[in-house]
């Protein structure tokens, strides 16, 4: 296996953040001091430009590069490599006040006044024009610099728009993906429905909250829509910089499992990938393991997004954030550990937002390395400081992956397809939360699972898991039977191929598409129950995995049945089954049953997967990232109290000494050892 360095020019990890420095024009002494604070917190390279556009043309027409110019100058004359942003995440006020058309509109039709962020038009002409220019012009004074080692297209892209302009794209969109057939449209969204029927593409608007949202299809596509069109607005940026420079790589950073966008869709248009990470350490609801473990979820999203490749950690609080419910310090330490995380996922960069706290606005408050005190004493900056140095210590493992023969199936379409039927428990849908859940517990049994759309090529995996999978996109169903085929494990669960890529019911028996043959049975019905109901499967053995919020009632084909319900009018009826299909094995569970229930069947899947169980002491985490040149497994304590890990052999990278079978985990401490 090849090393993947996303950037040949740092040959190890990068380490850096969001730097403003036009937040600072008028103060050149702090400007300079941030130079030499830099150097000491070890950061080699810093992303410039995010919302920069009023510093960079201040007045329509009139371009004022020579400031980032000089700073990205300076900052590579110092050792320090720039990321450098289009400025298209904010608007200038001018611009707003003389193209209202790049404001967008509200989902009641109403114009956005000027304000914020993020939230522009992504149809308007004429923002594209405004900003191709910019991107031009950024591009051709600064995209050749050596010291700029990637462009950021604007900022975390989200949010729709229901102006005229989108809604005409919109159309045009529907128009294309219906072959220009409008009978076409009203079969996939079932108009014949409530006197739905369209006679042309152009009667149909997006879904007005005081409009149409009553057919299913036509939200989906919507939602379908608004990646389209910011991908294409994503594209648009991608193109203008790539004329000018096309070998500068590009990203764009994504945020956890956010809904508004499938990223899975964008992925492809970026080179490499990016994520803000804000986990809310020490809350109030959840152990600090039960963070970190939710964490690691979040990255092996982001990590199964462009497999083969290391991803960045683009942004992370240094200290705390200012928006969570409540914004409570990282604990001596944590800092570390998080960061240490990251890397352990699969990251190869450590990057903050941001550098130094701003004096005024929204974000004035906000972690940075550098605090309104404006010193390298701080215990932040102190924390920052060794994470550099670590970083300089493991910087070997730059470029390793994680590999795994273990994934979970997650589609974004799915997960909107399940937030907007109208079935179930509304509160107790929960697909992202079931999902999580059955990747913890892989996790807690050694599984560093990928979390993969479930139309991916699976030829890598020899078990997989399909929580949910309600929407079948076109080819998945022989995709999982060529998988069970030559010789895979699959679990799937109740709610699975009820409904094809435009929502419309399988008729014949779900889960459809051909796969009550992979599984070997039929789901009649299917019961949801009230939050404190509980049933239960019930074992030969005598062992039962408890049974809440969903129950399917199942005719049994040619599966074996392994476990049955305990109680209610569906009691002694089958509740978990096994199919042998090819070389491999198709299990259905029938009802939702928590992770840690469905263990022992987890564990069979992996013995006969030939995948190990390792189980680590409580609150250890364990990533191996490999490639050409080595293995290296980072152990990750998330407790306070120090933790022995055996079986560990091998050259810790961070202290420097063997580790002969015991490891010796401080505190929150942290271990990369070589194999
Ligand atoms: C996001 C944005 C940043 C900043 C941080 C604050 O991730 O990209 O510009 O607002 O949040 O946490
Ligand atoms: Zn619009």
């Amino acid at each position: 296996m090849e090393k993947t360095i996303l950037f040949p020019q740092i040959a190890g990890f990068v380490h850096g953040g969001d730097y403003n420095p036009d937040q600072w024009l008028d103060r050149p002494d702090i400007l300079e001091e941030d130079v030499s604070l830099m150097k000491k917190a070890g950061v080699n390279c810093v992303t410039l430009g995010v919302f920069s556009w009023a510093a960079l043309e201040p007045v329509e027409g009139e371009f004022h590069f020579e400031w980032l110019e000089e700073i990205v100058e300076n900052l590579y004359q110092n050792g320090i490599y720039t990321v450098l942003s289009t400025p298209s995440g904010a608007r200038p006020a001018w611009l707003d006040a003389a193209y209202p058309e790049a404001m967008r509109m509200s989902a009641r039709g109403v114009r956005d006044h000027h304000g914020g962020r993020h939230n522009h038009c992504m149809s308007s002409p004429k923002y594209r024009e405004m900003v191709e220019i910019i991107d031009r012009k950024l591009a051709q004074r600064l995209g050749s610099h050596p010291g700029v080692i990637l462009y950021h297209i604007s900022n975390e892209f989200g949010g729709e728009c229901y102006c005229p302009h989108c809604a005409k794209r919109f159309r045009e969109y529907l128009a294309e993906r219906y072959d220009h057939d409008i009978e076409k449209l009203n079969h996939a969204w079932w108009t014949s429905f409530w006197s739905h029927h369209y006679n042309s593409f152009d009667q149909v608007e997006p879904p007005f909250e005081n409009g149409e949202r009553s057919v299913m299809g036509l939200n989906l596509d919507w939602k379908r829509f608004t990646t389209w069109s910011t991908n294409d607005f994503m594209e648009h940026e991608i193109r203008v910089l790539h004329s000018v420079t096309p070998d500068v790589p590009v990203t764009a950073n994504f945020m956890r499992l956010f809904g508004g966008l499938d990223y899975r869709k964008m992925a492809p248009s970026i080179d490499m990938i990016s994520w803000d990470n804000y986990p809310t350490y020490h809350n109030d609801w959840g152990t600090l393991e039960d963070t970190m473990v939710e964490t690691a979820f979040q990255h092996a999203v982001m990590r199964s997004l462009k497999r083969g490749k290391p991803f960045m950690m683009m942004e992370s609080a240094p200290g705390l954030v200012n928006w969570h419910r409540v914004n409570k310090l990282k604990r001596p330490g944590i800092h570390r550990l998080s960061c240490l995380q990251a890397i352990a996922c699969g990251s190869d960069t450590v990057q903050y937002f941001q550098w130094r706290k701003g004096r005024g606005s929204y974000e004035q408050f906000h972690g940075a390395v550098v605090d309104h005190l404006g010193t390298d004493d701080t215990r932040i900056f102190r924390e920052v400081a060794e994470v550099g140095d670590l970083l300089q210590k493991i910087a070997p493992a730059a470029g390793t992956l994680v590999q795994t023969r273990a994934a979970l199936l997650f589609d974004w379409e799915n997960r909107w397809a399940i937030w907007d039927v109208k079935a179930l428990g509304e509160q107790t849908k929960r697909y992202e939360d079931t999902c999580r859940n059955i990747w913890e517990t892989f996790f807690g049994l050694g599984v560093d699972m990928d979390v993969v759309g479930s139309d991916e090529n699976l030829d890598q995996y020899d078990l997989v898991v399909a929580p949910m999978l309600y929407l079948l996109q076109p080819g998945v169903a022989g995709n999982l039977k060529k998988f069970v085929e030559r010789g895979g494990q699959l679990v799937a669960t109740y709610f699975t191929g009820y409904v094809d890529e435009n929502l419309l019911c399988y008729l014949g028996g779900f889960p459809g598409d051909g796969l009550t043959d992979l599984f070997g049975v039929i789901s009649e019905e299917i019961d949801s129950l009230y939050p404190t109901d509980r049933n239960a499967v019930v074992f030969p053995d005598g062992k039962q995995w408890e049974v809440k919020d969903f129950a399917e009632i199942l005719r049994v084909k040619d599966a074996k049945v392994l476990g049955v319900y305990g109680s209610d009018f569906y009691e002694g009826t089958p509740a978990v089954t096994c199919k042998e299909y090819g070389k491999g094995k198709a299990y259905y569970v029938a009802a939702r049953c928590e992770g840690k229930h469905m263990v022992p069947l987890f564990e069979q899947m992996m013995a006969d997967a030939q995948i190990p169980v390792r189980r680590l002491p409580q609150g250890v985490e364990c990533h191996v990232r490999s490639g050409e040149e080595g293995t290296y497994a980072f152990y990750l304590n998330a407790r306070e109290e120090e933790t022995k890990v055996p079986g560990v052999q091998g050259l810790d990278l961070v202290t420097g000494s063997r580790v002969e079978g015991e490891l010796t985990l401080p505190g929150y401490g942290v271990a990369v050892v070589s194999v």
